[in-house]
């Protein structure tokens, strides 16, 4: 029997992307025999899989590390290391400027780490490997320790649109689809393992384009034709990739795929979108906005914003305000602009104030607030199709609706994966409580969606 390295604590920054990364890395450090632990303290390697999308993200690493120093003094065999966005960015730099760190890792080399971990293991020399692998095919199962009902399926990796705001080029390389017959393997295996819903996850999922031809419409129809998941979500889509195909097959396959659409606008001014390099105007969006709505009734939407953006002008941030007025979003990812490292919009010389952006900030949540309550309140007396994620020791069902609001209902015998019609009863602006119902006879398909988010 091989002998155990001891425990691995990884904390996760950053998107969905991380969050699966970092399941990949305790799946693989478990083949080499490192177990998960829930503290710093138990452990013999420690991780930071970082995020660099957004302010200071060096310093948190810094700090991070900072607060592991008496451990390290303690515990001979303690290595610690930095993986994902910011260790891609800063590469070495960052092993000279913490002499704590002992490796550091790329985007790209999660699949090297059991190597780079026993290597760092007999050695006090800093070690890294933050090589992108454009050449390879992007080949890689979902690996999820307990994946439950819902899970996150890589179909992309990497951005090639270039946002002038945006790290993510740089930090996650060239983009790179999986091929469609390994990706319905791997749902087929999920679903093997009780998973009900997947969330198909890229950076841009609407520019999928496996090696055969398909393209995101098609794989979307191939996930709803030929396996058992019972529903399907996807994020996140580039409104200017955004098409009429897209639409039709959500409507063909409604009963799959979820009526809920993240679609982040960023602005909602046509000059500031061009110099974001979004590729869309205000109207282009606003008209797909409309082909959804027109076509899914009920549909829920969801978008990211960023405020002051570098010589946003009050007018240009009165159209953001406007257009959430016009769209109605059920959520909204809020952001202060912030600059990022080799972006082009982080050598403009018209950075607005940090007080003018958390102004700005503030507004956009005080404008969303009543959209969102009242857009929840309207789910009071309507019945979802709810897919029970957990049942709580006190018998209180927790799931999610097609337009992916969370709901509560209490029902002991509830089971976690089946589906429940519930009727609501009380509405808060990110939550619906209801009573189960025994059939679908009360069920109205077309209800208003619900859901609200809002990031600070
Ligand atoms: N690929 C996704 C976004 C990924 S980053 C897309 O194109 O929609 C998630 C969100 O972070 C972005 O939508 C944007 O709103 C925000 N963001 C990215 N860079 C930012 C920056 N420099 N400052 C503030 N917010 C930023
Ligand atoms: Fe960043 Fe734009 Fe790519 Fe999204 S599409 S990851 S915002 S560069
Ligand atoms: Fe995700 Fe942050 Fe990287 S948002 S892609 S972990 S920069």
């Amino acid at each position: 029997m091989s002998q155990s390295n001891g425990g691995v604590f990884i904390t996760t920054y950053g998107c969905q992307m991380n969050v699966n990364d970092s399941e990949r890395m305790f799946s693989l450090l478990e083949m080499v025999d490192y177990h998960p632990v829930d503290t710093p303290e138990e452990a013999n390697l420690i991780i930071i899989n970082s995020c660099s999308v957004r302010e200071k993200p060096v310093h948190k690493v810094h700090s991070e590390v900072g607060r592991y120093r008496s451990l390290k003094a303690q515990n001979p065999k303690l290595r610690i290391g930095v993986g994902g966005c910011v260790a891609q960015q800063e590469k070495t730099k960052l092993l000279k400027d913490i002499p704590l760190l002992d490796f550091v890792f790329g985007t790209d080399a999660i699949d090297e780490l059991p190597k780079l971990v026993l290597e760092a293991q007999g050695t006090k020399e800093s070690l890294s490997n933050t090589r992108f692998q454009h050449n390879q095919p992007y080949q890689i199962e979902t690996m999820i320790r307990n994946p439950g009902v819902s899970t996150f399926v890589n179909i992309t990796k990497g951005c090639d649109n270039f946002c002038t705001f945006c790290v993510v080029p740089f930090t996650r390389g060239r983009e790179c689809s999986r091929k469609l017959s390994e990706l319905i393997q791997d749902i087929h295996n999920l679903v093997k393992r009780g998973v009900k819903e997947v969330t198909l996850l890229g950076q841009n999922v609407n520019s999928y384009k496996s090696e055969c031809g398909a393209d995101f419409g098609q794989l979307l129809k191939t996930v709803a034709t030929e396996t058992d998941i019972q529903r399907i979500r996807y994020t996140t889509s580039h409104p200017k990739d955004f098409n009429q195909d897209l639409v039709e097959i959500s409507q063909q396959y409604r009963d799959k795929i979820c009526d809920y659409i993240h679609l982040p606008v960023q602005c909602g001014n046509s000059e500031v979108l061009e110099r974001m390099n979004r590729g869309y105007t205000r109207e282009d969006y606003l008209y797909k906005v409309e082909m959804i709505k027109k076509a899914i009734p009920g549909v829920a939407l969801s978008t990211d914003i960023i405020v002051g953006f570098p010589g946003e002008t009050e007018e240009q941030f009165l159209d953001t305000l406007s257009l959430i007025k016009e769209v109605g979003y059920d959520g909204i990812y809020a952001f202060k602009y912030s600059p990022r490292p080799f972006t082009k919009a982080a050598r403009w010389t018209d950075h607005l104030s940090e007080d003018e952006k958390s102004e700005r900030l503030e507004r956009v949540f005080a404008l969303q607030r009543p959209i969102a309550l009242g857009l929840s309140q309207e789910c009071i007396g309507q019945t979802y199709e709810i897919l029970v994620e957990e049942v709580l020791e006190d018998g209180l069902a927790v799931g999610r609706n097609s337009q992916n609001r969370k709901t509560l209902f209490r029902d002991p015998n509830a089971k976690a994966g089946e589906l429940a019609f519930v009727k609501i009863n009380k509405a808060r602006p990110s939550l619906l409580q209801g009573e189960r119902v025994a059939s679908e006879l009360s069920f109205t398909s077309n209800a208003s969606p619900c859901f609200e988010a809002i990031a600070p």
